[in-house]
């Protein structure tokens, strides 16, 4: 290759920034040309595509968000529109393709490089670590971190006040943000997207609370598709005579410089992505997987590899602690 081009898509995370960073360097170690995309795929189909040099990737590797800026677009559902974008690419000398972004901007990187046949190689860039193929994804150790550290200090408050108090992360669909956090956090309950909340399910809280002389207790509750849900909770709290107080992280879990080990993450895989392309590989991912990384075919990021089972030692974990 001579020419190739980086992007961001999709919510931003932590760590994307030094991604970038390694995939310039490491392109422009390898003797070629790197080009940045603005706005992820939108800048693709609008033509925002500008040459970035080493000195243009200089002192970001600790900042939160991407220099490149992100989009959710869309249009790139289209097929027409990958065209468009694939045209832009080759008219500018553009060989191949490195995108960073969630499960959507990976589903979109396979069909353009399927049905347009230009190498890409797409990194797992999401807080939500919901890639299954892959162990780790670059953001989520700083949005667990991120969410830790507002915890301790609710606990401050409710352990002063002996309150109850529901705390919502974010994660989408997956609960690994919640896991975590719960763990680390201390936490009495956590509330996976799939737990079904019953009406009993919070009376040990009931009766611990009245043998400890209102102790206060933390909730965590992963957002999952009902946005109600901390809501509705709350109210379910209420009527067992507890005066709940929420607290929604929200956006917060996506900002702030990433962790040591999300710029480490996300250096290698930058890194690791242009010497995937200079060796052959076109419609794939890197992964981790046991500390290692691996090629992982686009078509294939949705399979759970066998080792990872994370969900299963969150559950053995959880009942050990409590
Ligand atoms: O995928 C990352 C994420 O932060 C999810 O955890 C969350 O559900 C979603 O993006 C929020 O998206 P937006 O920033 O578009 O509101």
């Amino acid at each position: 290759f001579s020419r190739i081009a980086v992007l961001t898509s999709g919510g931003d995370a932590p760590g994307m920034n030094a991604a970038v960073r390694a995939v310039v360097r490491t392109a422009i170690a390898r003797g070629i040309d790197c080009f940045g995309v603005h706005r992820g795929y939108s800048g693709l189909v609008d033509g925002d595509i500008r040459p970035m040099t080493s000195r243009s990737v200089k002192n970001i590797i600790q900042r939160g968000g991407t220099i490149l800026k992100s989009d959710r677009c869309l249009e790139f559902k289209e097929q027409a529109i990958r065209w468009q974008a694939y045209e832009t690419l080759t008219e500018m000398g553009i060989e191949a393709l490195v995108v960073i972004g969630g499960d959507g901007s990976l589903a979109g990187a396979r069909l353009f490089a399927k049905e347009t046949g230009m190498p890409v190689i797409g990194l797992p860039g999401t807080i939500d670590n919901d890639i299954p193929a892959s162990d780790d994804t670059i953001g989520f150790d700083t949005a667990v971190n991120t969410a830790l550290d507002a915890i301790d200090r609710i606990r401050d408050t409710a352990d002063s006040h002996g309150r109850v108090f529901l705390v919502e992360v974010m994660g989408r669909n997956s609960g690994h943000i919640a896991s975590e956090v719960g763990i680390a956090g201390g936490a009495d309950f956590v509330v996976l997207p799939e737990t079904e909340v019953r009406s009993d399910t919070f009376q040990e809280l009931s009766t611990e609370r009245t043998r400890f002389e209102e102790k206060s207790a933390l909730i965590i509750v992963a957002e999952g598709e009902n946005e109600q849900r901390i809501h509705q909770i709350a109210g379910d709290l209420k009527q067992q005579g507890h005066e709940p107080r929420i607290c929604i992280l929200g956006h917060t879990q996506r900002g702030g410089s990433p962790t040591g080990h999300d710029r480490v993450l996300a250096s290698g895989m930058g890194a690791i992505a242009v010497e995937f392309l200079l060796a052959g590989y076109g419609c794939h991912m890197v992964g981790v997987r046991s500390g290692a990384f691996f090629a992982c075919p686009l078509d294939e990021i949705h399979l759970a590899h066998p080792e990872s089972a994370a969900e299963q030692s969150f559950d053995s974990l959880w009942r050990l602690l409590k």
